[in-house]
């Protein structure tokens, strides 16, 4: 059984963070949210991974090489535009030859991996193994009816009158059949090749495809707001460990890692929160929910439920709540004289000013 993991796509809802970097690279408790689906898929034995790259293929490429750190063996596939889903199988042919594979979207967030999943679609070998699960907003997803008895029996791709409110998850088991049934497909309405459409054409031509409803275990980092959710769920599970270096005066309340290299001078950290190696915060107050990457400055500063990048500062900025904070970013208060916001932001920026 093989892998196909996508890591392709522009990350428009993550504009400007995906101006200068790959929405999968996003770090999540410190760790880009793409090694974790990485890890799930070793943790599940599979060992030979295709990923789909696009215009970031370099950074993807450098992040994981060969794949030989999460044990895995990775074959890079180009994917010169992003055409949909069922377009990245359809390249991925040769690659997967006639082997199951789990396809698994790089943005995609699943809590407890696929271990499980995997099992049963082993033990079972349906055309297609999907996961649905219900969502506030369907119209943004693929979306699955289901009949009296819980069978799929209808899919559609970001419907505008959505059946119901189950969505597709971003992980998908399938067998070769499926190849047959993206050969066949013509490009939606939004121009792609839809692995929704693919997964239709299996259940019209009478083919086995098994579903599972699951509840409160999956997320697509697509957004914000979901990122910093996926942030929280995972410094959940941290445990205190203070590897670098806290002065005395300073206060650690709860679950908080301070890594090997980072400083934490004169200030409050009320965990769960992660200080990266190099990072340093000094006179300030890190609320619960925050990541902080390597080598970042938070000086004289609030923060809280958020997600700093690598080298971001923060210096005399009270309080900082609900943000995703790029590399190298700098935010300081502006003088007194005149009372005005000062900004230089990139294009797509998302400020929320309160005064
Ligand atoms: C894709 C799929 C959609 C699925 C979603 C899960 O959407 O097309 O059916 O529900 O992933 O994350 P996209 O990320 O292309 O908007």
């Amino acid at each position: 059984m093989k892998a196909l993991v996508l890591a392709g796509g522009s990350g428009t809802r993550l504009r400007p963070i995906t101006h200068t970097s790959a929405k999968q690279l996003v770090p999540v408790a410190n760790k880009p949210v793409l090694f974790y689906g990485l890890e799930a898929i070793a943790a599940a034995g599979i060992r030979e991974v295709g990923i789909i790259v696009g215009d970031t293929h370099r950074e993807i490429e450098a992040a994981v090489g060969d794949g030989s750190a999460f044990g895995l063996s990775v074959t890079y596939l180009r994917q010169d535009a992003p055409l949909g889903l069922a377009h990245a199988v359809l390249i991925a042919r040769e690659y997967l030859g006639d082997d199951d594979f789990v396809m698994y979207l790089g943005d995609n967030f699943i809590v407890g991996g696929i271990e499980p999943l995997v099992r049963r679609f082993r033990a079972d070998r349906p055309a297609a193994q999907i996961m649905l699960t219900r969502v506030g907003d369907p119209r943004q997803f693929g979306v699955a009816e289901l009949d009296g008895t819980g069978r799929v029996v209808g899919l559609e791709e970001k419907p505008r009158e959505p059946k119901s409110d189950l969505a597709l998850v971003g992980v998908y088991l399938f067998t070769a059949a499926v190849h047959e049934a993206v050969a066949a497909l013509k490009p939606s309405w939004r121009g792609e090749l839809e692995i929704t459409d693919a997964i239709q054409w299996l259940i019209d031509a009478g083919r086995r495809v098994e579903s599972t409803v699951v509840s409160g275990y999956w997320k697509d980092t697509g957004n914000v707001a979901d990122m910093l959710e996926v942030n929280r769920l995972l410094l959940e599970t941290v445990e205190q460990r203070l590897d670098g270096e806290v002065d005395p005066g300073s206060e650690i309340i709860g679950r908080v890692v301070v890594e090997a290299g980072a400083r934490v001078t004169g200030s409050r950290i009320v965990g769960p929160v992660v200080v990266g190696a190099g990072a340093q915060v000094r006179d300030s107050y890190v609320g619960p929910f925050t990541s902080i990457a390597e080598d970042c400055q938070v000086v004289d500063s609030e923060i809280e439920y958020s997600i700093l990048l690598r080298r971001a500062s923060i210096h005399g900025v009270r309080r900082i709540e609900a943000s995703l904070i790029g590399h190298d970013v700098e935010v300081t208060p502006a003088p007194n004289t005149p009372r005005a916001h000062r900004l230089v932001l990139g294009d797509h920026s998302k400020v929320q000013i309160s005064s």
